[in-house]
């Protein structure tokens, strides 16, 4: 008896993980109810206007935003307020709830600051390339490196995940002898991938603290970014994959089917 409740509890720790991790990936691939609530990060720019006025001052921000939510993205159309990035595509929203998506590709690098320039109108994507510098936010090559590595660890910790709960459920001391190595390395996997997400979206974040204008009366940029839940997802996977690892391993000990 004591062994079923062991094979169940690794089961449903794994059935979870997997769950959790389901919903990670589908973040940000459609604006429908589920997805567009869950991103790895956000970047509201809707203070932009303010921090790019202190800086042009006193020129005014004419047709930064686009409040048109079915323009084309990445064609010079027109900011959007808040973008949010998955791990195949962004969605960029004019509102709560309007709004477009890119295509999706697997191994979608995250690029914030060139997707989002690509919808300003040129003059503005040259102005904002000469004002926001020396943070990690504009630095394309190092946030698209490690988000494409990161998206690869992050797949073989979910398919980990999926391969441990199925090999468990086959009630065989060598199914859990395998289910145990697909956790670990599974858990593994996750650990690596949501830290280099934790990383880099903390990096990004050093953009939330830059100010524009004159020193004697400086101006916020504007641009905030903030932590999305598929981070947290990806994090609560990791730590039901890492705690069915020990039932796993004793009911792979003491299983005698
Ligand atoms: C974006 O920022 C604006 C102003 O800073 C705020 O009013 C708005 O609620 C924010 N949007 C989201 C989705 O956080
Ligand atoms: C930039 O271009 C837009 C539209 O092309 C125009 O409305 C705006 O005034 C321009 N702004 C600056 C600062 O040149
Ligand atoms: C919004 O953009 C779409 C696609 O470019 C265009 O067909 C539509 O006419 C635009 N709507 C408005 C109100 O400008
Ligand atoms: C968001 O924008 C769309 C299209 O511009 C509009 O139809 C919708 O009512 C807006 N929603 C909210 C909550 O403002
Ligand atoms: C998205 O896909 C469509 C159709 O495959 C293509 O025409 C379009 O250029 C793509 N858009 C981007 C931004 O790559
Ligand atoms: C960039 O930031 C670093 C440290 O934050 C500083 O030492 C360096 O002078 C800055 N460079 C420019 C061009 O502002």
């Amino acid at each position: 008896m004591r062994g079923e409740v062991c094979i169940g509890c690794a089961s449903v720790l794994s059935f979870v993980s997997l769950l959790l991790l389901i919903f990670m990936h589908v973040g940000q691939i459609n604006t429908s109810n589920v997805p567009r609530n869950v991103e790895m990060i956000q970047v509201n720019m809707t203070g932009y206007a303010q921090g790019l006025a202190a800086a042009i001052n006193p020129d005014p921000v004419t047709g930064l935003f686009t409040d048109n939510a079915s323009a084309p993205l990445e064609q010079g159309l027109g900011l959007r307020n808040v973008y949010k990035f998955g791990l195949y595509s962004h969605c960029a929203y004019v509102n709560e709830t309007a709004g477009l998506c890119s295509n999706t590709s697997a191994a979608n690098r995250f690029e914030p600051f060139s997707v989002i320039t690509a919808d300003m109108a040129a003059n503005f994507t040259a102005l904002s390339n000469a004002l926001v510098t020396n943070t990690t936010f504009t630095d394309s090559s190092y946030l698209g490196n490690f988000s494409n590595g990161a998206y690869y660890l992050l797949l073989i910790g979910t398919i980990c995940a999926a391969l441990a709960l199925i090999t468990g459920i086959l009630k065989h001391t060598f199914g859990f002898l395998v289910s145990t190595l697909f956790a670990i390395v599974g858990s593994l996997m996750l650990l690596i991938g949501a830290t280099i997400w934790t990383v880099i979206i903390k990096k990004s974040q050093s953009v939330n603290d830059l100010f524009l204008g004159p020193a004697e009366a400086p101006v916020p940029l504007g641009i905030e970014v903030t932590i999305g839940d598929a981070l947290y997802l990806a994090w609560g996977a990791f730590g039901c994959l890492i705690a069915s690892i020990i039932p796993y391993m004793i009911s792979c000990c003491t299983y005698r089917g």
